[in-house]
């Protein structure tokens, strides 16, 4: 691995081999969805608990301060959106001489294992790979699975990120699921946990993140159920304690909490 490489993924991933990915980049298809309305006022204060943002161009350079910023992984794909005919017809939107000039960590582009768009998505995988690796930016894949959140399976996840990393993906994001060790131990790239949309309870989260991290996730690239919460700045602390200091489920539940009650009374 080159130096160019090799420092952007020590940027991205900290020393202790662990990482937390903040994903803001979900107004590339969503719109302004809930609590990401005006993205400035989310990632404020979510930044310093952040090891990096994976957000798109036009947030990044409207809603970042780029004298005090984190590492950037840039979504370059899209041209999608909710409304529209089929969320998995994603072309790549970014140029790598605009990564460049953004001077990001690493790009991100969703694939679409299974659908009518996944030998489309695959080969754009493989360019930007191509492209990445001549100028030493790793490429984060994202098995995505559109509106069929049913297909968050071992087994689907599991094929979609093994294609992921045959194509070169320098870490691959996918879901947690049951049986997720089957996910990892059949990729042969680092894997970071989405968590999709907002579950009923903290304590689902604290667990499986948890169980993630025990089963060889080297971290999470987790939104809406930290900044979709009432307390993300209480959520986000949580899960880095399980993340970077190896807290329980249970530990992680009581920094919330603590915070939390620190928040409502002060
Ligand atoms: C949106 C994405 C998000 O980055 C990803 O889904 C993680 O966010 P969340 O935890 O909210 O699912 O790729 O397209």
């Amino acid at each position: 691995m080159d130096w160019g490489m090799k420092n952007r993924m020590a940027q991205l991933i900290q020393a202790d081999g662990r990482c937390l990915f903040l994903p803001v980049d979900h107004g590339y298809f969503q719109g302004p969805t809930r609590k990401l309305e005006e993205p400035r006022k989310t990632i404020e204060p979510l930044l310093p608990y952040t090891d990096a943002l994976f957000i798109t161009r036009g947030v990044l350079r409207s809603s970042v301060d780029p004298n005090h910023s984190k590492p950037i992984i840039l979504r370059v794909s899209g041209g999608t959106s909710m409304v529209g005919k089929d969320l998995a017809n994603e072309g790549i939107t970014t140029s790598m001489e605009e990564a460049i000039r953004l001077n990001v960590a690493a790009v991100g582009l969703s694939i679409f294992v299974g659908t009518d768009y996944e030998h489309e998505s695959l080969l754009n995988l493989a360019k930007l790979v191509d492209e990445g690796e001549r100028y030493g930016i790793p490429v984060m894949a994202v098995t995505a699975v559109g509106k069929e959140l049913e297909k968050r399976d071992a087994r689907f996840l599991a094929l979609s990120s093994r294609i992921a990393a045959e194509l070169g993906a320098r870490v691959v994001k996918t879901y947690w699921c049951e049986d997720f060790e089957k996910v990892v131990r059949g990729c042969p790239a680092p894997v970071v946990m989405a968590g999709g949309p907002q579950v009923d309870t903290e304590l689902e989260v604290f667990a499986f993140v948890h169980d993630g991290i025990q089963k060889g996730a080297i971290g999470v690239n987790l939104g809406r159920n930290i900044w979709q919460n009432d307390f993300p700045v209480a959520m986000i602390k949580a899960i880095r304690a399980i993340i970077h200091e190896n807290a329980t489920p249970k530990q992680a539940q009581e920094l919330y909490e603590s915070i939390t009650s620190e928040t409502a009374a002060g």
